[in-house]
C-alpha cells in the first residue's frame, strides 16, 4: 500500500481493483434546478426527493474529510444547480478548510452566480463550470425551457472579468445546437476560457427517448477543422476527461469530452456522491452504496473508510461495463441532476 507523508500524518491512499488512484471528488448538492434542460429532465420536472433524504451539509463534509485523509484532494460541487440549495456558500467555503483538499471547483448553470462571485473569489474558488449550450437567445429557451440566457452570458462575461479559470461545457445535439459549434469555439479566440463539448449522454431523466449519438468527440473536431483547419492538439492533462485542441492565434483552447463512446475510463480517478449520498464509482452505474444509511446507522469513520476501500476494490473498468452490470442495461430514465454530473 502507498503512503504519502502530509504534515499531519501518513495517509493509506484510495485505489481501485484496476490500479488507478483516487483522487476526485465530485459532490451532488441538490437534485433540484430553475432550467429544465431537456437531455438532463421532462418539462415537469423530477420526483425530487425529500429535503430530509439528502444529505445534510455535516454530512457531506464528514464524508469529505474521510476521503480526503486518503488522498482525495479536490471536490467538485454539482447538482442540479448547487446555487439553488440554501446556503450554499457556506458549505463551500468549510469544504475549502478541509485539511488535504486543495482545490474546490464548482458547475453551475450561471443562473444565479454574479451575486456570488465575490465570496468566491474571496475563499479562493479558483475554476468554474459554465453550463452552455448555444450562443442564441431562441435556441437557449428551447433546450432549458426556461428564459434566462441573458442572465447567463451576463455570468460569463463577469467570471472573464473577474479571473477566475473558466471553462464552458456544451452538450452537443444533432438537432438543437450543430450551429453553435463553431461560434462557441470562436468565443477562445477572443476569450481565454476553455470550451468543452460533450457528448450527449443518456441521462436526461425520462424527460426524451434517447437514440445514440450522431456527433461524438471525432465529428465534433473534424467540424471545426472545417473552418479552423491549422486547429492543433494540445497535451491533455493526465486524468483529463477531455482532448483539448487549440483554434490558431486563440486566447483560449476547446475540448470535446467522448462522455458517451468512453474511450477515457483508465485513467478515470473520479468519486461520485449524489445528492442522496449514493456511492457511484461510474457515472454508468446507478448507485453502488447509500452512505447516507449507513452514516444515519452510525458508521464510524473507520467504517466508512473501509467501505469506500471495499467498494472501489470491486470497480468496473470501464463505462460499458459498469453498465452492463446494471439490472436493466439502461440508464435512460436517470437524471443528470440526481447523479451529480
Ligand atoms: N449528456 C451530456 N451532458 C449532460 N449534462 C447534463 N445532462 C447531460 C447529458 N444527458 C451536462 C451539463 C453540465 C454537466 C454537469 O453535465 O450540461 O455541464
Ligand atoms: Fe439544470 Fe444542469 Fe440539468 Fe440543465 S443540465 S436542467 S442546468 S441540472
Amino acid at each position: 500500500m502507498d503512503f504519502v507523508k502530509t504534515s499531519r500524518t501518513k495517509i493509506h491512499l484510495l485505489y481501485d481493483n484496476h490500479g488507478r488512484q483516487l483522487r476526485y471528488l465530485r459532490l451532488g448538492v441538490t437534485e433540484r434546478c430553475n432550467l429544465r434542460c431537456f437531455y438532463c429532465m421532462p418539462e415537469e420536472g423530477l420526483n425530487f426527493s425529500h429535503k430530509s433524504q439528502i444529505l445534510s451539509f455535516e454530512e457531506m463534509k464528514r464524508l469529505t474529510s474521510i476521503l480526503a485523509k486518503m488522498g482525495i484532494n479536490k471536490v467538485r460541487i454539482t447538482g442540479g444547480e448547487p446555487f439553488v440549495r440554501k446556503n450554499i456558500m457556506d458549505l463551500i467555503e468549510d469544504l475549502t478548510h478541509i485539511e488535504g483538499i486543495d482545490s474546490v471547483n464548482i458547475t453551475t448553470n450561471g443562473t444565479n452566480l454574479i451575486e456570488h462571485l465575490p465570496r468566491l473569489k474571496a475563499i479562493g474558488i479558483d475554476a468554474i463550470n459554465l453550463s452552455l449550450d448555444c450562443l442564441d437567445k431562441d435556441r437557449f429557451f428551447k433546450i432549458t425551457r426556461r428564459d434566462e440566457y441573458d442572465q447567463v452570458i451576463a455570468s460569463f462575461h463577469a467570471l472573464m472579468e473577474s479571473g477566475i479559470s473558466t471553462k464552458v461545457n456544451m452538450v452537443v445535439m444533432q438537432e438543437h445546437n450543430i450551429d453553435d459549434i463553431i461560434p462557441m469555439s470562436e468565443l477562445t479566440l477572443t476569450h481565454n476560457v476553455s470550451v468543452r463539448f460533450i457528448e450527449e449522454m443518456p441521462f436526461n431523466g425520462g424527460g426524451k427517448l434517447f437514440t445514440p449519438i450522431k456527433w461524438n468527440a471525432k465529428q465534433i473536431i473534424e467540424h471545426v477543422k472545417t473552418k479552423y483547419p491549422a486547429t492543433v492538439r494540445l497535451n491533455d492533462h493526465e486524468s483529463s476527461t477531455s482532448h483539448n485542441y487549440q483554434l490558431p492565434d486563440a486566447k483560449g483552447s476547446i475540448g470535446v469530452i467522448p462522455a458517451y463512446t468512453r474511450t477515457i475510463c483508465t485513467a478515470c480517478d473520479r468519486i461520485r456522491l449524489t445528492p442522496k449520498g449514493e456511492l457511484k464509482t461510474c457515472l454508468y452505474d446507478s448507485g453502488v452504496f447509500s452512505f447516507r444509511d449507513f452514516i444515519r446507522k452510525g458508521a464510524t469513520d473507520l467504517e466508512i473508510e473501509d467501505q469506500f476501500r471495499k467498494l472501489f476494490s470491486n470497480r468496473a473498468k470501464d463505462g460499458f461495463e459498469a453498465q452492463q452490470r446494471e439490472k436493466t442495461n439502461s440508464n435512460s430514465f436517470e437524471s443528470m441532476a440526481t447523479i451529480g454530473g
